[in-house]
C-alpha cells in the first residue's frame, strides 16, 4: 500500500501579463507565441512571495481533506525558484502554516511534483507517515531575462497542492534523469568573492529546439511506461495530465498515443507553464470543474531541466 490523493488546492499570483501587453516591452507579437506555444497569458508575482502563494495552496488543500498542521508527518515542495536559497521552501511554507513536521524541498525543475510524490511513496511504504502534504510553487518570472523573447514568453506562476494519505491511489510512478545541463539552465547566484569578477548574471538560459526533441520522446515514452508499469491498456485512461510546456509538444502527443484528443487535460492558454506547479493545479482545476469522478485513471508525465522526466499513473479516489 502507498497513497492516496485526499485533496487539492491551487493559488496564483493577481496579476496577469497577456501577450499584447509583453509585446510593449518584448520584440514579440501575440500571433507568434500563440501559435509556437499556445500561450496567451500568463500570472507573475509582484506582490507576493512564492511562500505566499504555496501556503494559500497549501491551506486550501488542507481545509478541503479536514486536515490540520499538526496532522501533517511532512511536508515536501517541489521549486527552482524558492523565496530563499536557504532555508527550503518547504520551511517557509511550514512556519507560514504553522506545522511542526520535517519539511524539505525537491529540486527536479519542471518534473518536480512527481519526483516529489516518488519522494512520498518511499515514506509511505516505509510506514513513516499518514499525513503528507506535498506543494509544488514557482515564480519563475524571477529567472526570466525579460530581455530574452525566446524565454521569458513561455513562463508563469503559481502553486499547487495535494495532501496525501494511506490508499491504494498511486499505481505506478517512474522518474528519470539524464544528466545534460547545457540545454537549460539557470547559473547560481554568487557571492562578492575579493579580486573577482562578479559572476554572472542569474537568468534561465535554454535551446528551445533541442529541449522540444528531448520532451516530444519523453512524453510518449513516459506516458506508454507508466501505463504499462500499472498493468493498463491506454484505452483505460480517463484523463492525461501532460505538463503545460508547449501546445505543440502536447499535440504530438495526442497523435502518437491511443488517447482520444478529449481526455487532454489542457490550460496553458491562460497559465502558461508554471514548471513544477503545472499538474497540481491542473488537478485542482479539473476537481473544481467536476471532471474528475471517483476511480478515473490519470496518466500524468513531465518533462524538463536536467534534463528530467517523469510520469505516473494514480486512480482518482475523491468523490
Ligand atoms: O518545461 C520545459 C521548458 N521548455 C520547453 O518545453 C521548451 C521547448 N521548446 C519550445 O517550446 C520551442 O522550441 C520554443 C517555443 C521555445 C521555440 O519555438 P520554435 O518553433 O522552436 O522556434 P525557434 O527557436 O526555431 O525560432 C524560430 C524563430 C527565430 O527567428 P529566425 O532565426 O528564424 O529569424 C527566433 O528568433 O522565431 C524567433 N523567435 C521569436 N519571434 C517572436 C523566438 N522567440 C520569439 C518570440 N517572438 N517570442
Amino acid at each position: 500500500m502507498s497513497f492516496s490523493i485526499l485533496s487539492t488546492g491551487r493559488a496564483l499570483p493577481k496579476t496577469v501579463l497577456t501577450n499584447e501587453e509583453l509585446c510593449s516591452f518584448v520584440d514579440t507579437t501575440d500571433e507568434w507565441i500563440r501559435s509556437r506555444t499556445g500561450i496567451g497569458q500568463r500570472h507573475i508575482c509582484m506582490e507576493e512571495s512564492l511562500t505566499d502563494l504555496a501556503a494559500e495552496a497549501a491551506r486550501r488543500a488542507m481545509a478541503s481533506a479536514g486536515v490540520g498542521a499538526g496532522d501533517l508527518d511532512l511536508i515536501l515542495c517541489a521549486t527552482i525558484s524558492s523565496d530563499y536559497i536557504t532555508p527550503s521552501h518547504a520551511g517557509t511554507v511550514q512556519e507560514a502554516i504553522g506545522a511542526s513536521c520535517p519539511a524539505f524541498d525537491v529540486s527536479a525543475a519542471c518534473p518536480g511534483f512527481l519526483f516529489a510524490l516518488d519522494v512520498a511513496d518511499g515514506y509511505f511504504a516505509r510506514g513513516r507517515a499518514k499525513r503528507i502534504l506535498v506543494i509544488a510553487a514557482e515564480a519563475m518570472s524571477r529567472l526570466m531575462d525579460w530581455r530574452d523573447r525566446s524565454t521569458c514568453v513561455l513562463f508563469g506562476d503559481g502553486a499547487g497542492a495535494v495532501v496525501l494519505g494511506p490508499g491504494e491511489g498511486l499505481r505506478s510512478l517512474s522518474i528519470r534523469t539524464q544528466g545534460r545541463t547545457n540545454v537549460l539552465y539557470v547559473p547560481a547566484a554568487r557571492g562578492n568573492l575579493p579580486g573577482r569578477a562578479q559572476g554572472p548574471e542569474s537568468y534561465a538560459v535554454m535551446d528551445g529546439q533541442e529541449v522540444f526533441k528531448f520532451a516530444v520522446t519523453a512524453m510518449c515514452r513516459g506516458l506508454r511506461g507508466s501505463i504499462r508499469d500499472a498493468g493498463l491498456s491506454e484505452a483505460d485512461i480517463d484523463w492525461v495530465l501532460p505538463h503545460q510546456a508547449n501546445m505543440r509538444i502536447i499535440e504530438f502527443a495526442m497523435s502518437k498515443m491511443k488517447i482520444p484528443p478529449e481526455r487532454f487535460l489542457i490550460n496553458i492558454e491562460r497559465l502558461a507553464n508554471t514548471s513544477a506547479a503545472c499538474i497540481p493545479i491542473l488537478l485542482d482545476e479539473s476537481r473544481e470543474q467536476g471532471k474528475l469522478k471517483k476511480g478515473d485513471l490519470l496518466a500524468m508525465c513531465a518533462f524538463g531541466a536536467g534534463l528530467t522526466s517523469a510520469s505516473a499513473v494514480i486512480r482518482w479516489e475523491i468523490d
